[in-house]
């Protein structure tokens, strides 16, 4: 008999390791190695045999070769490059309860509406639960095959009688099993080996298929950073719960650009796509409140308005600083910016910022609208209605240009936004209609400019 040989997999990174450790050597965290029986004998003896594969000539591939199928879902469509891709393999991840089985489910009944052939795989919920959710969507007439299974050999077997599906939906990756391994469902060497007979099958056979993936606590899709690299395209369906605005972003798309965004509305009928969502991030203030300013970003393609709101109180002996939707030491930053250029001291103040709406901003060019939203309520003086800014700043206190300036500001001008503080280099050379320009190159020039 074949010996057994068993590995310790990090739950946590997918690392291994010969014998087991209280720390895994490769991502360093603690008490994540568990045991694994990486090869069943049974099923690979006779591994050896299977045939060597074929050798083929390097086909030619054009990018616009690749056949895409749209979704009937626009916004899903546009992250997605324009459509799934025949035998493309998509990873969606997001919180619990955000919205991506109902995204999915969505997406599924369009296509089947346009008759194509869709599965719909869901390893959490039962089929009747799936089909009671999709009456109420409204959808209980889309032709989609719906099953509740969670092994992977079943599901493959299923797939592959008769012409297999253009698309398949696996709800969610960590719910599988696969039997070519040992494990229960959710440990990482379950989840990449049921992830790699589906992508094989996907690419074997042209089937689209989209695998959902949980969230950790921190944000990461759970356990297996492996997943992300065997996967085409990875893609994050992110917004607060509370909240009704959704937003679908590609975080890595070997068929289109990353930096797309979909933005969706949750409502009681299911997510409707948001195809004009610049002004959606803003509070309707009757009078203007201080602590607050509008801020222009960038979001894939599309500009969008955000309102960022600060909050100043007195602290105790170590005051906080915290963000929501901001990065937190990009805060931390700017606050010392803030003092040792314009002279704005926060050192005994808490310090609480917030981009309104749920939205997360990782952009640098937030900069200035967080510096001017903090020294709003530091002075608890507001902004006149109409201002917008936007630019990065910089350590010595300089304010670099964003990119693609001149679109923002017209999108601002287009809201009925008066007044842009910009960095110089933004500044346009032409005038835009209703707007005044303000061009500041260092902080100094903005505070002074807030001043007044
Ligand atoms: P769901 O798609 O199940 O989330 P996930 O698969 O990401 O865990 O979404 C569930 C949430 O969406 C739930 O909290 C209720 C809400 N929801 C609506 O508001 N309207 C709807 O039509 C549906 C189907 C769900
Ligand atoms: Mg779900």
């Amino acid at each position: 008999m074949a010996k057994i040989k068993s590995v310790y997999v990090c739950q946590a990174c997918g690392g291994m390791s010969a014998k087991w450790q209280g720390q895994c050597p490769n991502c360093e965290a603690w008490n994540s190695m568990e045991e694994t029986v990486e090869d069943k004998p049974s099923t690979n003896r006779f591994q050896s045999l299977a045939k060597a594969a074929p050798k083929q000539r390097l086909a030619v591939i054009e990018a616009e070769d690749l056949p895409r199928i749209s979704t009937g879902v626009d916004e899903f469509d546009r992250v997605l490059g324009g459509g799934l891709v025949t035998g493309g393999v998509a990873l969606i991840g997001g919180d619990p309860g955000v919205g991506k089985s109902t995204l999915l489910l969505q997406a599924a009944a369009r296509l089947a509406e346009q008759g194509r052939a869709v599965a719909y795989i869901s390893g959490e919920e039962a089929s009747d639960q799936v089909r009671l959710r999709a009456q109420r969507l409204g959808l209980g007439r889309a032709p989609v095959q719906l099953g509740a299974a969670t092994s992977v050999r079943d599901i493959l077997t299923t797939l592959s009688a008769g012409t297999p599906p253009a698309l398949a939906i696996i709800d969610s990756i960590q719910t599988m099993h696969s039997d070519l391994i040992e494990g229960a469902p959710g440990t990482v060497s379950q989840v990449r080996a049921s992830a790699q007979e589906l992508i094989r099958f996907a690419k074997e056979r042209g089937t689209a298929i989209v695998l959902v993936g949980h969230v950790t606590k921190d944000g990461a899709i759970a356990g297996p950073r492996v997943l992300e690299h065997m996967v085409d395209t990875v893609l994050s369906f992110e917004g607060e719960r509370s909240h009704q605005y959704r937003i679908l972003r590609a975080i890595k798309n070997r068929f289109g650009a990353v930096n797309e965004i979909g933005v969706f509305a949750m409502t009681e009928k299911g997510l409707k796509g948001v195809s004009n969502p610049s002004a959606i991030f803003l509070s309707q203030h009757a009078e203007p409140v201080p602590g607050s300013c509008v801020l222009v970003t960038l979001e894939g393609t599309r500009p969008l308005l955000v309102e960022i709101q600060a909050l100043l109180d007195m602290g105790g002996p170590s005051p906080r600083r915290l963000s929501v939707g901001l990065e937190r030491d990009r805060l931390a930053m700017l606050l010392a910016v803030l003092h040792r250029h314009a002279g704005v001291a926060c050192m005994d103040q808490d310090v609480f910022v917030n981009a309104v709406g749920g939205v997360r901003i990782s952009e640098p060019a937030a900069d200035l609208a967080v510096l001017l939203a903090i020294h709003s309520s530091l002075r608890n003086k507001p902004f006149a209605r109409g201002v917008v800014a936007f630019g990065e700043v910089g350590l010595a206190g300089e304010v670099r240009p964003a990119p693609r300036g001149q679109e923002r500001l017209k999108e601002a001008a287009k809201l009925g936004f008066s007044t842009a503080l910009v960095p110089a280099a933004n500044a346009p050379k032409k005038p835009i209609e209703g707007l005044r320009i303000v061009p500041v190159s260092r902080v100094e020039d903005a505070m002074a400019w807030a001043r007044e």
